[in-house]
């Protein structure tokens, strides 16, 4: 039996930051993702490749189930397939490839993609069919146990696809939009610490108390203005409103001079709005091109890592290729 599956990675397209304070943000499937191949074996092994952070082994099954030693170097992605196998049990061993084509530790929900695809491909092999339901509360469970703590957004947006908005409760709304929304992903290959990030922010709400909630007070507008502009189509407001969230973003001090760099240069080469996206003090930008994205994707990337997206509204999904 063979078997590829796909689960979208994210981006914040409003509401980074505000969000931890209950105001409402947006978040973005993107068709960037991780990619996994499953195919199953005559033997008892299972062996595992993980190309961009050269990891490969090969482990033996005992009694239709997977014991095994973490990896101590790679250990941040690999637990994550790790525990995914251990939900199940196979009468075979098996290879999986799981090939991340995006960017590791960079606000882009790569660990809840790698766990939605693993789940997604390895259930079917073991026969047991999930519902996305099930899916997206699984692969939260394990960044929860991996993690300590995770919000639901990233293995949401991994299992469901789409735009979400999430509101002053913190509930998931799917936005129905009926637009494209080609974006640019540049990453200054600085990691920001998010942990830090927020409680900088938070510091900073404590010492300016009127200051900053009206900061989050326009963020909050800025989120609400977005969601009906993605709602009627309106690219102009977009690529406006997104500009708007950067200065704020810039305002709390998460922003920094490369991420900045990437802001202004793909404004310079025709962006209609970029910001950072997710906790910022490096990582990722998006940018949102509706008009010449390879023009402007071509002067990024020559400085910065850099790969242009759309939108996934599909999220997770496989396709058995041999039976
Ligand atoms: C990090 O991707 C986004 C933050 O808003 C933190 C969070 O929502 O957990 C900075």
């Amino acid at each position: 039996m063979k078997i590829k599956a796909f689960a979208p990675g994210k981006v914040i397209l409003f509401g980074e930051h505000s969000v931890v304070h209950k105001k409402p943000a947006i978040a973005v499937a993107i068709n960037r993702g991780v990619e996994v191949e499953v195919t199953s074996r005559d033997d008892d092994i299972v062996r595992i490749d993980v190309p961009l952070v050269n990891y490969s082994e090969s482990s033996e099954l005992t009694d239709k189930k997977l014991f095994f030693e973490l990896d101590s170097q790679n250990k941040m992605i690999t637990d994550y397939i790790y525990e995914v196998i251990n939900l199940f049990e196979f009468d075979n061993g098996f290879n999986l490839t799981v090939d991340i084509k995006m960017y590791l530790g960079a606000g882009l929900g790569s660990s809840a993609a790698v766990t939605v695809s693993c789940i997604k491909a390895l259930s079917l092999l073991a026969g047991i069919k999930l519902n996305k339901d099930q899916i997206a509360r699984q692969a939260r469970d394990i960044e929860i146990k991996i993690q300590g703590a995770a919000s639901p957004i990233d293995t949401s947006m991994s299992t469901y696809g789409g735009i979400i908005y999430i509101d002053e409760k913190s509930q998931l709304n799917r936005i129905d939009f009926d637009m494209d929304l080609p974006l640019i992903v540049s990453n200054c290959e600085i990691s920001g610490n998010t942990g830090k990030l927020v409680e900088s922010v938070r510091q900073k709400y404590v010492k300016y108390p009127e200051i900053v909630g009206n900061i989050f007070n326009a963020m909050q507008l800025i989120a609400r203005n977005a969601k009906e502009a993605l709602e009627t189509g309106n690219s102009e407001l977009i690529g406006e409103l997104m500009n708007l969230n950067q200065g704020l973003l810039d305002s709390i001090g998460v922003n920094t001079v490369e991420l900045s760099d990437m802001v202004y240069l793909s404004r310079k080469y025709g962006a209609k709005g970029s910001k950072l996206t997710g906790s910022g003090g490096g990582g990722c930008i998006i940018a949102y091109c509706p008009e010449n994205i390879d023009y402007i994707y071509d002067h990024l990337s020559q400085k910065y890592a850099t790969f242009k997206c759309e939108q996934s509204d599909e999220g997770v999904n496989a396709t058995i290729i041999e039976k």
